[in-house]
């Protein structure tokens, strides 16, 4: 996904750890002695759902939080807009504690900071979808004539346009689906979390949620918090992916940085089936190059070097080789788009010796040889022969 966001970092969650039972503190105690989940759950039947999370969550980005069954994702986002306080550590949105929130200011809060997709809709049944959407705001006091003129604009924005009369037993699940999104746009808040939005949907009508969700993104460049434990939705959606396992964060990263360098044996398994060819952009692989005005500048540098021909074009060189005027030993260079995959970079590399000159937003960003594509499509098989994931 494209990425929109800036570094104004929007939720900060600073060591925060959430235990489960009745006497939490005590629990807590424990695990700070090293004690794991399965552990705690036989001596004291506490159930560790959190431990010691630390993640930024950036202004206009999709964050995806992916995780088996079980592993905390629930209860990581539902601290964010306090639906559950941690045991221990704090979670800052906008720089604002939220567990110092009073009431009031935590209702407004919740009405117009951060919204929430569930995945079972949550819709009224005997009020059309118009009157769903726009439900919140009017609770929210806003007057009718402008509440109908937003609902109707979020309706639209969901391709839900013509369907404002009907009740959602009328509609299938994706399009009620479509509502929820709708009514969580419609509050205009601008963090946006999503608890397995899209995972009581058919595959197909999931795969359109998807797309959609993206074009709105594209648009709106929202905060979005979005939960699965479907690696080909987080690959296609996140701008930064969070794993958890057992209440513990493996790894952030990019997708594709999680894909070139999984951080544990774990994670490793856990995207080991994912066709990188077709998720790891070129512009994540490209080897950065300083670029030479002249091949004689080159020649303390080795490898393929990148030559400026003075007009604003440029060609490729192998360093160190030996010619005698300015432009003999320079090649054409072949250029990739940054955001292309590395499935296409494989036809471009494929028929010339050459790497190829990475390209983004009309800036050179390095260059990219069949060695590193190779090495970056490897690692999916060095897990290939491990036994599978089990939760
Ligand atoms: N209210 C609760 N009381 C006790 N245990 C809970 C509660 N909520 C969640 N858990 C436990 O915390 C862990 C994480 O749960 P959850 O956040 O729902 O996982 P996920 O959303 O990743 O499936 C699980 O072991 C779950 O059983
Ligand atoms: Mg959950």
């Amino acid at each position: 996904m494209a990425d929109n966001s800036s570094n104004q970092i929007r939720i900060k969650v600073e060591n925060v750890s959430k235990i489960f039972g009745p006497d939490p503190k005590a629990a807590m105690a424990a695990v700070e002695g090293g004690m794991g989940k399965a552990e705690l759950l036989e001596s004291s039947n506490h159930v560790l759902g959190l431990h010691a999370i630390n993640l930024d969550i950036r202004q206009g980005e999709t964050f995806v939080i992916m995780g088996l069954s079980g592993s905390g994702k629930s209860t990581l986002i539902r601290h964010f807009n306090r639906l559950i306080e941690p045991t221990a550590g704090r979670i800052l949105v906008d720089g604002e504690d939220v567990l110092k929130l009073g009431k009031s200011a935590l209702r407004e809060f919740r009405r117009k900071k951060i919204s929430m997709v569930f995945q079972r809709f949550a819709l009224l049944p005997h009020k059309t979808v118009l009157e769903n959407v726009i439900y919140g705001l009017l609770i929210d006091g806003m007057a009718k004539p402008k509440a109908r003129e937003r609902g109707m604009e979020q309706i639209e924005l969901v391709g839900l346009g013509g369907f404002e009369q009907h009740y959602p037993g009328q509609l299938s699940g994706g399009m009620q689906q479509r509502v929820g999104l709708a009514r969580a746009l419609a509050t205009d808040a601008e963090i946006l979390l999503m608890d397995e939005a899209f995972s009581a949907l058919d595959p197909l009508i999931r795969h359109d949620m998807q797309m959609q969700l993206r074009e709105i993104q594209a648009r709106l460049h929202k905060t979005i918090v979005f939960i699965t434990h479907d690696l080909d939705e987080a690959l296609l959606l996140g701008n930064h992916i969070a794993i958890l396992k057992d209440g513990m964060l493996r790894q952030v990263g990019t997708g594709a940085g999680i894909l070139i360098a999984p951080a544990d044996e774990y994670v490793a398994r856990f995207v080991r089936d994912v066709n990188r060819a077709r998720i790891v952009t070129c512009g994540a692989l490209a080897e950065p190059k300083p670029i030479y005005d002249s091949p004689q500048a080159a020649s303390g540098d080795s490898g393929w070097v990148i030559i400026s021909d003075g007009h604003g074009g440029h060609g490729l060189m192998r360093a160190g080789s030996k010619h005698d005027s300015n432009t003999s030993g320079i090649e054409a260079a072949i250029t990739i788009d940054a955001s292309a995959n590395v499935e296409e970079a494989f036809g471009a590399l494929s028929r010339r010796d050459r790497p190829l000159m990475v390209m983004s937003e009309g800036r050179i960003s390095g260059l990219l040889g069949w060695q590193t594509v190779l090495r970056a499509l490897e690692r999916s098989n060095e897990a290939e022969h491990k036994p599978p994931l089990s939760n």
